[in-house]
């Protein structure tokens, strides 16, 4: 429906122009798909039958002989969260998500080898082609992004001075703290491709002399967490791994964390959220994380989660919930620690 757009006109697919065949006296009004045709340059026959579907799913109503967008159909061409859900279903859900069965059979992202032969989208990440891979920065930023704003002022209590952000994707949450805190180092942790990307961010921002950046796989049991940081800062970052694994990260990062220091964790867990439909975004989502991100992880339930952190050996210090559209800040410090 993308092409079938508005044409400057809220509410209606195109203003009546002349020259366009009249009802004869008598008959009934019926819309007319070829101004939506020409709008759209699709030929006629496809324009009617996607207006009759929208018709169908209530995107489209009937009026006065002209088709004309619902609210459902404006929202689904201008409401940026749901851009961000809709790019990602299409872009990258869609063709992969036919191996959901096979994804779900075995524990692996069946439905990844659309886009190419990695172990884990995260691998592909920086090679994905367009629009895919502006697809899923897209939405993975629509929701981190509006959640920064109401953190920061919640991991700058303590002042860190040295900040690791595991998982520093794009650059986005360091360069928020950076601009936050003039004194603030942050260390970026993440796969090499993903650091070149923020490297790039932050360069054009002119903020890399407080910024170091760590390749790493943290996948790899072999990989430590390094040591002499204040603040360890994890966004949308375990989510990326089954229970198993979240439990071995947070064990390297409570081995790396000093006794002052805490591991603040950012999720958006499903029940915790004050709106069903947001519980049904985010546990449909987990499907995308079978399908095509890696077989094994997803949007997690606050329970399973919390038991992961509690079997690394930390304690949760504090919970903040109802950050931004979805999200949970988790406050963690070794159990061991008194600072
Ligand atoms: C969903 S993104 C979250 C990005 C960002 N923190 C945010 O809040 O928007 C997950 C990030 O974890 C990184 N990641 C995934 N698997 C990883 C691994 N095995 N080792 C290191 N980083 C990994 C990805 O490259 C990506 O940048």
């Amino acid at each position: 429906m993308d092409r079938l757009r508005p044409d400057g006109v809220p509410g209606r697919l195109r203003p009546a122009r002349p020259g366009h065949p009249r009802r004869a006296r008598g008959q009934p009004r019926r819309p007319q798909p070829p101004e939506a045709a020409d709008a759209a340059q699709l030929p006629i026959y496809g324009t009617r039958v996607l207006l009759e579907a929208g018709l169908g799913i209530g995107v489209v109503k009937e009026s006065e002989g002209r088709y004309q967008l619902t609210k459902i159909g404006v929202f689904l061409l201008r409401d940026p969260m749901t851009r961000a859900n809709m790019d990602f279903t299409r872009d990258v859900n869609y063709l992969g998500m036919a191996s959901l069965g096979e994804a779900v059979a075995t524990g692996t992202p069946a439905g990844l080898k659309v886009f190419g032969e990695w172990r884990t989208v995260y691998e592909g990440l920086a090679q994905l082609p367009e629009p895919i891979r502006r697809s899923w920065f897209g939405f993975d930023h629509f929701y981190s992004d509006g959640a920064f704003a109401s953190t920061l002022p919640l991991v700058f209590r303590r002042k860190p001075r040295r900040l690791l952000d595991i998982g520093g994707n794009t650059g986005k949450w360091a360069r928020a703290c950076l601009r936050h805190d003039p004194e603030v180092e942050v260390t970026l942790m993440d796969l090499p491709g993903q650091l070149r990307n923020a490297e790039e961010l932050l360069r054009g921002a002119g903020l890399l002399d407080r910024v170091r950046f760590h390749p790493a796989d943290l996948l790899d049991p072999a990989t430590v967490v390094p040591p002499g940081f204040d603040a360890i800062w994890m966004s949308q970052f375990l989510d990326c791994f089954s229970e198993a694994e979240i439990v071995a990260i947070l064990r390297r990062c409570a081995a790396a964390i000093p006794e002052h220091g805490r591991i603040y964790i950012l999720e958006a867990f499903w029940d915790q959220q004050r709106f069903r439909a947001a519980s049904f975004c985010l546990q449909m989502t987990s499907l995308y994380f079978t399908a095509i991100a890696n077989g094994t992880s997803q949007m997690y339930r606050s329970t399973t989660f919390l038991a992961c952190v509690e079997a690394a050996g930390l304690e949760i210090e504090a919970q903040h919930h109802e950050l931004g559209m979805s999200h949970t800040l988790l406050v963690c410090k070794p159990r061991s620690s008194t600072g």
